[in-house]
């Protein structure tokens, strides 16, 4: 949570804490704008070991949140890199541009500082979420170094997990209440 609380500058310059920002907004889903980042592997989607992810590509699921976004008039972009530098930069980018980032770090998850970091430093909240259900799974994928800078997790429903994560960055207000 710490990281959800940031300070930063609004557009006008005048400071204003990201909590005061995004509580005006978040009133209203409709004028939210969430970043849905994917890390490696994730463009396999589909053929990529089916029985685990399932058979639906990325834009696929891409498709199937852009529909429920629309539903909720909230804006929704999509990203997938297979280079960790890369999801740096977009959530670096994201500071003055995303309400919540959404991000499936894929296997980064498990050993990437420098994901943790990124997201603690831009302070805009992020929600973790995976395809598998991770802690079922070997035990290397029970560790999460991103979690602890996250508002929370969502893992285990497959490509559903994209739309809950939608839904949960559309009430994230709730995680800091
Ligand atoms: C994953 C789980 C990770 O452990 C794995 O490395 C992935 C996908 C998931 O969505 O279930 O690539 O993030």
């Amino acid at each position: 949570m710490a990281g959800c609380l940031a300070p930063r500058l609004n557009k006008k310059g005048k400071n204003k804490t990201h909590r005061q920002g995004w509580i005006e907004k978040i009133e209203c889903a409709s004028l939210m704008k969430i970043l849905f980042l994917n890390g490696p592997n994730l463009n396999l989607l589909g053929r990529r070991e089916p029985k685990i992810y399932g058979h639906k590509t990325l834009k696929d699921i891409e498709a199937t949140v852009k529909k429920r976004a629309k539903q909720l008039g909230c804006i929704v972009d999509f990203h997938q890199s297979n280079h960790e530098g890369d999801l740096v930069n977009w959530i670096q980018d994201a500071q003055d541009n995303y309400d919540v980032i959404v991000i499936n770090a894929a296997a980064y998850t498990h050993t990437s500082v420098a994901l943790r970091d990124a997201i603690a430093a831009v302070g805009i909240p992020a929600i973790e979420i995976h395809l598998s259900n991770v802690h079922s799974r070997e035990e290397f994928r029970h560790r999460s170094l991103i979690a602890p800078v996250c508002c929370g997790q969502i893992s285990g429903f497959g490509a559903f997990s994209y739309v809950l994560g939608l839904e949960a960055a559309v009430n994230v207000i709730e995680c800091i209440k």
